[in-house]
């Protein structure tokens, strides 16, 4: 589908270029427009990828600025392996100077998170957050991360998404199409991101669509739970070997 503001996941080096000019301003942008709330649901999913993970090699898709993957070596104690993946080189660069000293070995890798350049299982636990949205081809996505997680690894994605309540929906609505563009042009200085940024949250597939993506890849245990009234979502998969698609 292509945007009405030139910025298209059909056309990735669009998204990549978009996020390449708001890097220097992507975290503090995230702050303001989030009110915080951000911080609340990445612990959320930090939580959810380290307390169900059989191991210590973590990898953290689309990872931007950093701000999971430096939350995730904050819950985990034993030394652990956390990759960070992003196809924007300026979002990895930013995250380079923000990396916590702590015991643990972070690696950046520019790459695609639809063609990942690592062997079959390969990692215990894989964390999307606000990225899946931007992709391509989510499925793609999923598929690779089925082969890239071990047996028993966790997937948790993360994201923006629209409540359902029609209370929370009108609120989320005037603040979509009524506030976020009009801040996000002052925060970021490029307001056709924040429009897109709305956009996309309007036709990103629900988290029902993204449970069943996951359980046609072959993911068990699928759970989806809603955070701050469905303002966001956090979808969560078991790499089971021995489960079966029916
Ligand atoms: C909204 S930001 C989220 C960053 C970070 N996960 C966070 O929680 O703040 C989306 C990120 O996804 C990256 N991205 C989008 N499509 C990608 C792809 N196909 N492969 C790798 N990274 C991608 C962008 O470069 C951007 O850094």
């Amino acid at each position: 589908m292509m945007s009405n503001v030139g910025y298209d996941k059909q056309q990735p080096e669009t998204i990549q270029q978009m996020f390449g000019s708001i890097a220097s301003r992507y975290d503090r942008a995230n702050a303001i427009l989030s009110f915080n709330l951000h911080r609340y649901w990445n612990k959320q999913l930090a939580k959810h990828a380290t307390n169900n993970s059989p191991g210590t090699d973590y990898l953290d898709l689309c990872s931007g600025t950093g701000d999971i993957a430096f939350c995730i070596a904050e819950e985990v104690s034993s030394p652990s392996k956390i990759c960070l993946l992003d196809f924007c080189p300026e979002m990895l660069e930013i995250a380079k100077t923000k990396a916590p000293k702590s015991p643990h070995e972070f690696t950046y890798l520019q790459g695609d998170a639809q063609e990942l350049p690592f062997d079959d299982n390969s990692f215990d636990s894989i964390t999307i957050s606000y990225g899946i949205r931007n992709i391509k081809s989510p499925e793609r996505c999923i598929k690779e991360c089925k082969r890239v997680l071990r047996d028993r690894g966790v997937l948790s994605v993360l994201e923006l998404t629209r409540p359902t309540h029609p209370i929370m929906k009108f609120g989320h609505q005037c603040y979509l199409k009524g506030i976020l563009p009009i801040i996000g042009k002052f925060v970021t200085e490029n307001q056709q991101a924040y429009e897109y940024l709305c956009s996309s949250i309007h036709h990103f597939v629900s988290p029902d669509e993204l449970s069943k993506i996951m359980k046609s890849t072959g993911f068990d245990s699928v759970s989806i739970k809603p955070l701050t009234g469905g303002i966001a979502t956090l979808v969560t998969a078991l790499n089971n070997e021995f489960f079966t698609v029916t």
